[in-house]
């Protein structure tokens, strides 16, 4: 994986040395060891971040952008503005990225709510020498010359682990139902990815469908509700992408009059407290994390990328599995979301 420079980058993209020696001379991210420091004009300012959010979203999200929040503290040497989307909407996001270019902020990080339309706006930033860092959510396509770098865990890595562990549970097979976040989202692109990468081998494996229950228990729950009869409630295994969906559909299979984790078998993407809390009930029988507290390595990064130091393209967060009530039962007391 080649690693990548924003001075570098700044030099490539804007072609201009004594620009791209200009972002370095002045970063604002500190005097070159990485650390902290003054803003744009020196030692005494603030490093500004635009941090162009989702908003709420679910416990995933909250624990994410309030982490982010407050790493980048003024007592860090930040000025953060936050700026969630409205109601989840990309032309707002958009707005608030355009806005950030207009203030000048030292760097733009950006969690997409949706994966492409971004080309435009990241050439802005591009020519206004704005580094912009994704925070968990990709681009698509992705043009890795639209950004320095992505900070998340490996979508593709955590969903094979879920048809893995899949594959371990039902050693004869079995009939599955997915229910994904939205559609266009990249994350739901790559959880597909991971997953049928695993299953598209395994014949023995049926899928009866998939269906968008946007991330949402309550919607998670009633398009289960409906799977279920539509199946005359013959369904061993669902697959949900984060932990919202999966205890939705966990509450639709007790209210069809079924056990879960015996006539249903629940995996889900987060592992955030509700659902070890539910795998240690047995509502649940998988949670692969999805490690949203990268605050302190997206903090580095940015210190790092104004000082006009090197990063991968992909800086890979680690995630963990649980795969029973007594792993969840180790994990929740020093959970920290
Ligand atoms: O992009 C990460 C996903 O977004 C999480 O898995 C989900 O809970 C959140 O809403």
């Amino acid at each position: 994986m080649t690693k990548r420079t924003w001075l570098g980058r700044a030099i490539g993209i804007v072609g201009m040395g004594a620009l791209a020696l200009g972002i370095t001379a002045c970063g604002p991210g500190g005097d070159g060891d990485g650390s902290a420091g003054g803003g744009a004009g020196g030692d005494d300012e603030l490093v500004t971040v635009g941090f162009v959010a989702v908003g709420p979203e679910g416990a995933w999200r909250e624990a994410n952008e309030q982490n982010i929040q407050d790493t980048f503290s003024e007592d860090a040497g930040f000025e953060l503005k936050f700026a969630p989307a409205a109601n989840l909407d990309q032309a707002s996001q958009i707005q608030a990225f355009s806005s950030f270019i207009d203030e000048g902020v030292d760097v733009i990080l950006l969690s997409a709510t949706a994966g492409a339309g971004w080309e435009s706006s990241l050439q802005r930033a591009q020519e206004a020498e704005i580094p912009v860092i994704l925070i968990d959510r990709g681009i698509e396509p992705d043009n890795t010359d639209l950004y320095v770098t992505r900070i998340a865990p490996d979508n593709l890595e955590v969903s094979s682990s879920v048809a893995e562990w899949a594959l371990e549970e039902f050693p004869d097979g079995a009939n599955y139902f997915v229910l994904e976040g939205p559609a266009g989202v990249s994350v739901v692109n790559e959880r597909n990815e991971g997953w049928d990468a695993v299953m598209s081998e395994h014949p023995e494996f049926e899928k009866i469908g998939a269906q968008t229950a946007n991330w949402s228990r309550e919607e998670g729950r009633s398009v289960f509700e409906t799977v279920l009869r539509a199946n005359n409630n013959d369904i061993d295994l669902l697959f949900a992408q984060n932990d919202e969906m999966g205890l939705g559909a966990a509450q639709a299979v007790e209210e069809a009059g079924l056990v879960p984790g015996e006539d249903v078998k629940i995996a889900t993407i987060d592992g955030t407290r509700a659902a070890l809390e539910a795998l240690a009930d047995g509502q649940l029988t998988f949670v692969a994390e999805y490690n949203p507290m990268f605050g302190e390595t997206a903090l580095e990064t940015v210190n790092t990328v104004l000082d006009g130091g090197t990063v991968d393209p992909y800086i890979i967060v680690p995630s963990e599995t649980f795969d029973s009530p007594e792993a969840a039962e180790e994990a929740l007391p020093d959970r920290q979301f």
